[in-house]
């Protein structure tokens, strides 16, 4: 029989799927975010002592830093029922009304996504959120009438990468607004120990610090950073993680030092070969990328501004010496760079 080959980390699934088996189920499990997890252990004491649903909250913060986490990890401290659904499959209000229907007191409602509600179920959520009922009309033109519901006392809990895109009356009506911040090196060590022990895999605390500075700060990526390491280890070893065995296989996966994948080494070769390292406005660098301008600003562009690879200025994004550095690229001389006028050759 032909050897199988190599697991490539493209190959993997969809890392969603490692998700659910790796998320922390207790606020105490959580790692990091130490000020929210602080800020939520006072609202559960409170709302458990005075017997009150918790405050609706809205999570915001790039892919992959724990927002879904939250919204899991909270029903079970409050020992309520969850229920999930996203932005946009919530296409119109009588979707969201069995949701609605199946609540019970204290108990939760995630809508991920949820800068994505569309503007005429994200009115009928606002008396929902407010005093707990909502207006169904009934029939049209003349004969409507709005008979309005009743509901049990519920949270809200949304979660975004965009805060921005939300409308200021929906915002308002959140009491709690958390936003999440990428994590450190330490604690992305800390959660690849843990997460590495409920594999079963052997680990030493150099490779999972390894991995961990080169997760871009994000426990998600951390996670399929180790699923592929994993998948390497016992392909090509003896099942366990040493510092070596994290070197190659994050090497063959194109992960370089800082971290950075192959996305965003072709989003800083783009800025900068292509732009001349900027400024560019972020609709040019997703056509020439042919990515969606969603993809490059909640996905690629949170962690470049963050690790100053890039800045934003309002006539666009500009690459930095440290990206020119990581490319080993010559970053072109300060003075023809900003006089727009003499560093264009002339045409005529
Ligand atoms: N604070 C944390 N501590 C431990 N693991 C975490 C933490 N935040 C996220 N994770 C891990 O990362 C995965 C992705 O997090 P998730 O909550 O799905 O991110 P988001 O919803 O913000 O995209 C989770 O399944 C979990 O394994
Ligand atoms: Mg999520």
């Amino acid at each position: 029989m032909a050897r199988q080959p190599i697991l490539q980390p493209d190959a993997s699934k969809d890392p969603k799927e490692h998700d659910s088996a790796l998320r922390p189920r207790w606020l105490r499990e959580v790692i990091g975010q130490k000020a929210v997890v602080q800020r939520l252990q006072i609202v559960l004491k409170a709302c458990k002592k005075l017997k009150e649903p918790l405050s609706h909250m809205l999570f915001d913060g790039p892919p992959g830093l724990g927002k879904t986490t939250f919204a899991t990890v909270l029903p079970n401290e409050m020992g309520t029922a969850l229920q999930l659904t996203s932005g946009p499959a919530l296409t119109k209000p009588a979707d969201l009304l069995p949701f609605l229907t199946n609540l019970e007191e204290g108990s939760i409602l995630f809508i991920d996504e949820i800068h994505r509600l569309p503007r005429t179920v994200e009115e009928f959520i606002y008396p929902a959120m407010e005093d707990f009922r909502v207006d169904i009309v009934l029939g049209e033109g003349m004969n409507a009438r709005t008979i309005s519901l009743k509901l049990k006392r519920f949270t809200l809990i949304g979660a975004t990468t965009r805060s921005g895109m939300l409308s200021s009356p929906l915002r308002d009506r959140f009491k709690m607004h958390e936003h999440l911040e990428f994590y450190s090196p330490a604690e992305l060590a800390e959660i690849l120990m843990i997460n590495a022990k409920k594999l079963n895999t052997p680990i030493t605390e150099e490779a999972a610090q390894e991995i961990a500075i080169r997760s871009r700060g994000t426990p998600r990526i951390a996670n399929s950073r180790l699923w592929w390491t994993r998948h390497f280890a016992a392909s090509e070893g003896d099942g366990s993680i040493d510092l070596a065995i994290a070197k190659t296989a994050l090497a063959m996966a194109e992960v370089d030092r800082a971290g950075l994948d192959k996305q965003d080494r072709r989003y800083l070769e783009t800025l900068i070969g292509v732009f001349a390292g900027g400024p560019v406005g972020i609709e040019a660098l997703s056509a020439t990328m042919n990515l969606p301008v969603d993809t490059l600003s909640d996905e690629i562009e949170p962690y470049l501004l963050r690790e100053q690879f890039t800045i934003r200025t309002p006539r666009g994004r500009i690459a930095t010496s440290k990206a020119y550095s990581l490319l080993g690229k010559e970053e072109p001389a300060k003075e023809l760079k900003d006089d727009d006028t003499t560093s264009q050759p002339s045409l005529f």
